[in-house]
């Protein structure tokens, strides 16, 4: 039988992004307990690895418990997490357990930051978005809302995504109906271009399309400002084409036929970037923030392709919730301080629009 000393927990471990993280974890020293509710599907990778294993299903949360109690930490990977949030969340606050996930999805940020004080005082970490969404903009935020006085609005931009796995576009099709949001003084609406044309960022990065990110509610929490907008960069000959293909295709798949041909297409041909793409491809995010006084404060980081810094990222959040002990419902900034993102591997902080 298994303590709980420093012992963790992957569930979803054999998804894309599950399996991704329990070998970075084999790589670190880490030894893992991976979990899913499919013995067929978790029993040869544990093989693999030489990990031990648990079957549960969420609906069951007895087991569940049971299963949470066994570790200090539990990393969850299983999404849309829309759908596997919440039981996971009350099995960690029911057993005193740390919790961190991969979700970039709003409704899962907003509702986890709602358990705040049950998880202080149950001496346990909530945290949210341990992977490429929302680490690197979460930090980048702090670090430039830190540079000025009386930030009041914030604007990101990211670019490179090598690929998607077939969890994040599932995710992706599950939240188009709430369309393009923004922050606007605090509350959560629709995005409107015509407040945002003659921006110095638009006008520094070009071929901005504005995107619902997780940081429309993680940034808020991490640094207080009101106005908060977050974009997709397109770079290259095709940037007009690539932004108006991406906002032709939300539109038709915001149709329900047409998702649901699209969902079925995800699940039988998308397997998520290659370990090529993984290892040799770059993203670049882009934070500006400003204040009423004419002020603004600008940064730029240079990082690892997205899914390999989920797994980088998140396997170093769990060793730092092990070694530090943060409590209650923390975005990454909050819990491990916004030089977290810029201490990862492979990753460079330019502070100039060059
Ligand atoms: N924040 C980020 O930067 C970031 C990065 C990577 C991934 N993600 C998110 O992580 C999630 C997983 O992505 P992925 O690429 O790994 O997807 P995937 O390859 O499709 O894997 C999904 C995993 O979740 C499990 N799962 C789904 N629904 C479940 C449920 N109701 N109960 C139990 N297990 C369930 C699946 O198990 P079964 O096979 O048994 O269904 C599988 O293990 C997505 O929501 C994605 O958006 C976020």
């Amino acid at each position: 039988m298994r303590k709980r000393g420093n012992d963790w927990l992957i569930y979803g471990a054999y998804g894309y992004t599950g399996e991704l993280v329990a070998r970075e974890a084999v790589q670190r020293g880490h030894r893992p307990l991976l979990a899913g509710r499919s013995e067929r599907k978790l029993r040869p990778l544990a093989e693999d690895l030489g990990l031990e294993y648990a079957c549960v299903d969420l609906t069951d949360a007895v087991r569940l418990r049971e299963v949470c109690s066994k570790v200090a930490l539990v990393f969850h990977a299983a999404g849309p997490f829309v759908h596997t949030a919440s039981p996971m969340v009350r099995a960690c606050l029911h057993t005193g357990t740390n919790y961190v996930d991969v979700t970039g999805e709003i409704p899962v940020f907003e509702k986890n930051f709602l358990h705040d004080k049950h998880a202080g005082k149950k001496g346990i970490a909530l945290i949210s978005g341990v992977g490429f969404d929302v680490v690197p903009t979460d930090c980048l935020s702090a670090y430039v809302v830190g540079k000025i006085p009386n930030a009041q609005t914030l604007r990101l931009a990211f670019s490179g995504l090598g690929g998607f796995s077939r969890g994040t576009l599932k995710t992706l099709l599950a939240h188009l109906h709430e369309g393009i949001l923004v922050r606007r003084e605090g509350k959560l609406v629709s995005y409107d271009s015509r407040l945002d044309r003659a921006s110095d960022f638009r006008r520094h990065l070009g071929h901005l399309t504005p995107i619902t990110w997780g940081d429309l509610s993680t940034a808020y929490h991490s640094t207080g400002v009101p106005d908060i907008a977050v974009f997709m960069h397109f770079m290259g000959n095709w940037a007009p084409a690539a932004r108006i293909a991406w906002s032709v295709s939300r539109r038709l798949l915001a149709v329900d036929a047409i998702r649901t041909t699209a969902l079925g297409f995800v699940n039988r041909r998308i397997s998520g970037p290659n370990e090529h793409t993984r290892k040799t491809a770059r993203s670049t995010i882009w934070a500006e923030a400003t204040n009423p006084h004419g002020e603004s404060a600008f940064a730029r980081l240079e990082t690892m392709e997205a899914y390999r810094l989920t797994a980088v990222a998140g396997v170093r959040a769990v060793e730092r919730v092990l070694a530090t002990s943060p409590r209650g419902a923390l975005t990454p900034s909050q819990a491990f301080g916004a030089e977290f993102a810029f201490e990862l591997p492979q990753t460079r902080l330019i502070t100039d629009f060059s």
